[in-house]
Formats: C-alpha cells, structure tokens, sequence
C-alpha cells in the first residue's frame, strides 16, 4: 500500500510503499484510513526531534486520524506507538484507542480538531482541578490548538477567557473577552495588558513557553489582585521555546501551580476516556477550527505549507 514515508529525518515523508504488518493483536483491525491530520507533533515525530522520538526509520508519521473499520462505521483513532502511523492508505486500528463517530460526522473536521482541542479539554478536565466560573488566559491563542482552547474552555464553564498572541486584529476575532496583543513596540505596555487581564485569573493555558512565559510570569504574578488566590499555570506547547526562565519569586509571592499537560504527564487511559466526548463536541457545531484537504500523494507539498499554514492541513488518501 501507499504511505507517507519517512526514510530519513532531515527530509520531509515521502509518497511511497510501505508494507502493511502480517500479525496484528487482538484489539486491532487493518482499517482504511479516511483522513490525518498534520499537526505540529507529527512534524516532530517525521523529523525525531519529540520527546517520544525513537531512532528508528523508517516510519509512516501520524498520530491520530479518521478510519473506515470493516463493518462501515467509521472511528476516531489515536494511533500506537510503532512505524506504522496514520498517514497511509491503510493503518492498524485499535478499538480501544478509539470512537465510534456518527454517521454524518465530517472526517476533515474531525482530524483536524481533535488533536488541538484535546490539548485544552484534558488539561482543564484531567490536568488541574478547573471549575465551572473560573477564569481563563490562554497564552498562544492564534493558533489551532490556541483558538480551539478558548472555545474548549467557554464550553466547560469558564466565566471570562482571555486570549494573548500576535496580531490584535486576528485576537479581535476570535471570541474571547479580553484580548492582549504580544507583538507592538512599547514593552511596558504590554507588560501593563499582561499585569491587567492576569490579576485575577484562576488558570493560564500555555502554548508559548520561551520568553513569551517568562515576560507574562514577571507581568502578572506582581500584580495579582489577592496573592492568596490559586494561579494554575499549565505548560502544554512550546512554540516560543523549549525553555523558559521562570522568575523565582514568581513561586513564592503566589499561590503559583505550574504543571505541564501531554503525552505522559496525563496517564494514556485518561486521555482516551475523554475521546468520547470531545469528539460528539467537535463532530457538532460548537466549536470552529478551519482545515484544509490535501491529497497523501501531495505529502512534501504539505510538509512545506504546514509550518505556516493558518489552516490545519489534513492528508486524505
Ligand atoms: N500537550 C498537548 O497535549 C498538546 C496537544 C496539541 C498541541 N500541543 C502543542 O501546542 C502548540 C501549538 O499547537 P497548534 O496545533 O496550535 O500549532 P499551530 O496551529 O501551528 O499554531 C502555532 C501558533 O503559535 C504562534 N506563535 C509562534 N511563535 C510565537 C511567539 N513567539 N509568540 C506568540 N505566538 C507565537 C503562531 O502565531 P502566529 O499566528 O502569530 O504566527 C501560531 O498561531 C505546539 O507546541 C503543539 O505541539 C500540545
């Protein structure tokens, strides 16, 4: 069968055979794969530099996707370790790593949201102990799992959701209430948006990390309204850097929480026990993400597009 294959980890995947496993465990079934979505973590695990990444090559990249089981339904899988990932014409599925969706569940949507949305929903749900009322920041909110944050955390009860990112006008739009723009020219007031939209909130989401955190930690934990009020600061993507110079008092003058939600820090089981639900939520309309098709056979075009790309690219085969 056909693939997207990566041979080498310097060099995008490449459309080519790649054969299909001969044993398959007892949970599993061999499934056509519908739709995969190309989210940053794939791009990490093609060119080995995630955390999860082994040396071995070669390797179909994909984590998780839309597939068509034998009996016609059609299901929501995240993918097992191993060299056979998503993006293949045919790719191993187990029943217990997925969902059943609904019949007139849209693929595209599916793979390109879930990825993104379960980045919020299981660290207010899994993660930290998130009430309904309480007020969230989401820091990094451009991007897809950034934009879906805001909706996951409107849907679970929060009372006011702040968005910080580059680009006021693209922040204007995405339905947050307060919105601060991280990219003008007067540092301090910046710094003074950050102190302001963070005094009083009870969690912040993190998709930035690098200097974007640091510069909000040294903004905000000074001004917090009640230093006595718990602050939980969850790391969840690193797209401004994989290190962070946290400022020390930022500990100790507040009740800071700083914890960390993926792939290891919240238990495999309790992330597939929240597929079911999130994906009723993102097969309906709630939540609005854009996403675009394209073909497996045009998987180096996409790999080029997807580091830019506004849209979620999703490889159909
Ligand atoms: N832990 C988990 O469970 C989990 C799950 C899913 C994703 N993630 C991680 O979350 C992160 C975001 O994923 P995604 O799917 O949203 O990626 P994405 O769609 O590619 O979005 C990335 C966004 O980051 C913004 N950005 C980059 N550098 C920035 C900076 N210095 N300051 C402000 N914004 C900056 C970009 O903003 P512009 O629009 O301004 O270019 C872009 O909108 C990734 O690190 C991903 O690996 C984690």
């Amino acid at each position: 069968m056909k693939a997207a294959v990566v041979t080498r980890f310097d060099q995008a995947p490449r459309f080519e055979t790649f054969p299909l496993p001969t044993e398959i465990g007892a949970h599993e079934e061999i499934a056509t794969v519908v739709a995969a979505g190309l989210h940053p973590r794939v791009l990490s695990q093609a060119d080995g530099s995630h955390y999860t990444s082994t040396d071995d090559l070669p390797l179909v990249p994909g984590i998780d996707g839309v597939a068509r089981m034998a009996d016609g339904t059609m299901r929501y899988f995240v993918q097992s370790d191993g060299a056979l990932g998503s993006m293949a014409e045919q790719t191993i599925v187990d029943r217990r790593r997925s969902v059943v969706l609904p019949a007139d569940a849209d693929p595209i949507r599916i793979a390109a949201a879930m990825n993104p949305a379960m980045s919020s929903w299981v660290a207010l749900r899994r993660r930290i102990d998130f009430r309904p009322g309480q007020r969230v920041l989401v820091l990094g909110a451009t991007g897809s799992a950034g934009r879906l944050a805001i909706q996951v955390a409107r849907h679970l009860g929060a009372d006011r959701v702040t968005a910080v990112g580059r680009g006021a006008e693209r922040l204007a739009a995405l339905g947050a209430d307060v919105t601060v723009a991280l990219d003008g020219d007067d540092d301090g007031a910046i710094a003074a948006d950050l102190a302001e939209a963070g005094r009083d909130v009870d969690v912040v989401l993190d998709y930035l990390w690098g200097e974007p955190t640091s510069t909000a930690l040294r903004a905000i934990v000074p001004k917090r309204a009640d230093d006595d009020q718990p602050l939980s600061w969850v790391q969840i993507g690193s797209v401004a850097g994989a290190d962070s110079a946290i400022p020390s008092a930022a500990l100790r003058a507040t009740r800071l929480q700083l914890v960390g939600s993926g792939q290891g820090s919240v238990p495999t089981r309790d992330i597939l026990s929240e597929l079911a639900a999130l994906a009723v939520v993102v097969s309906g309309d709630a939540f609005s993400l854009a996403a675009r098709a394209v073909p497996l056979e045009r998987v180096e075009e996409a790999w080029a597009e997807a580091p830019t790309s506004r849209d979620r690219i999703v490889l159909v085969p």
